[in-house]
């Protein structure tokens, strides 16, 4: 199947003072119609500039530098304006973490669902309002009526993370990027959305580009998984393969970090060492430096990608080393 959207060769850079740094660098990955991708990785390591890559929202200070974005045949970053202003909310949307910043606190909520649906050119009141209560409904929100009058600062968290993803998804997009969008909510809460987004990913075949630190909920959400490392992505597979087989030592050592969102910024417990700082010159693998098993192969040159079957590779040269490696595919 073609991907519906196809990163090769990603790479962002943000402005620093006079210079353009490199934050993510050289990605390339698949997202198939239908699937759940996670991108999991430390604070700071380029996840949400990858998403904000593929929305056309980077802003002045950030920029993709190189590489390609296709979402289906579309190259994104060469259409016009107005060809973006379509696609973004009609067949890409977002979700993020704070819904409260996202929504507008002087608009009713059944005023703020019918926006994306009036941008995309349905004027008809009816049909408006008609299809504001279908997707309340589908997003489990109760007297959907009632609800349609209300501001936002009287719901709960839950309520109005449901509400930004019913105005994501009211548009029926092909795929929808969750940047951290259940971090914020009590563990009850968070469990009920994302078994929210697991049913419309099943009734709309909606993608998703699921954006966390932790991964619990990535194992309980996602297919497949990113691991993404100082702007790198240093593993990536199904869920099963990553999660039961990790490779890279980077990934192994997550697997012991709790990820809470009071430890942002801050490097995993159970790795020493920190993130390279933005822009830091180096050379080899960005996690040689933390790795319990460094030898000088890893200084000298990012390691190129190891395809281990068809749902798992890795960039590590110690793997490449070891190619005899027992393997054995979920
Ligand atoms: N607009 C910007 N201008 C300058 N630097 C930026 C900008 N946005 C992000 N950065 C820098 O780029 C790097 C990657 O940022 P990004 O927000 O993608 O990280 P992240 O993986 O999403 O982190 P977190 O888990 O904390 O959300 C960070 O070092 C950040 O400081
Ligand atoms: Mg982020």
């Amino acid at each position: 199947m073609k991907p519906l959207l196809k990163a090769q060769n990603l790479t962002v850079a943000v402005r620093k003072g006079k210079k353009w740094i490199t934050v993510v660098d050289h990605i390339n990955f698949d997202i198939k119609q239908g699937e759940i991708i996670g991108i999991v990785g430390e604070s700071g390591c380029g996840k949400t500039l990858t998403a904000l890559s593929i929305m056309g929202l980077l802003g002045a200070h950030a920029k993709i530098a190189e590489g390609e974005l296709l979402f289906k045949t579309v190259d994104l970053q060469a259409i016009s304006r107005q060809e973006k202003q379509r696609l973004m909310g009609y067949e890409i949307a977002m979700v993020f973490q704070e819904p409260m910043t996202a929504l507008n606190p002087l608009m009713k909520i059944g005023e703020q669902l019918a926006e994306p649906l009036r941008l995309h050119g349905i004027t008809d009141r009816k049909m408006i309002h008609d299809k504001v209560i279908e997707i309340l409904h589908e997003v489990e929100l109760s007297e959907p009526e009632r609800l349609m009058q209300a501001y936002p600062h009287q719901l709960s968290g839950g309520m109005r993370q449901r509400v930004m993803i019913a105005a994501a998804v009211i548009c029926r997009p092909k795929l929808l990027i969750a940047d951290e969008a259940t971090t914020a909510l009590d563990v009850t809460v968070q469990a009920q959305i994302l078994q929210l987004l697991k049913k419309l990913n099943q009734t709309m075949g909606l993608s998703i580009l699921f954006i966390s630190h932790d991964l619990g909920v990535i194992r309980a959400i996602c297919d497949k998984v990113m691991v993404m490392y100082a702007g790198k992505i240093v593993e990536q597979g199904s869920v099963g393969n990553i999660f039961y087989h990790p490779l890279h030592e980077y990934t192994k050592g997550l697997f012991g970090a709790i990820a809470v969102p009071e430890k942002k910024g801050l490097p995993l417990s159970n790795i020493p060492g920190k993130v390279p700082a933005v822009g830091e010159k180096r050379l080899g693998c960005p996690f040689a430096l933390r790795c319990p098993k460094v030898q000088d192969i890893c200084l000298s040159a990012f390691p190129s990608e190891i395809a281990l079957g068809e749902n798992h590779s890795v960039n590590c040269a110690l793997v490449e080393a070891d190619r005899e490696v027992e393997y054995v595919q979920i």
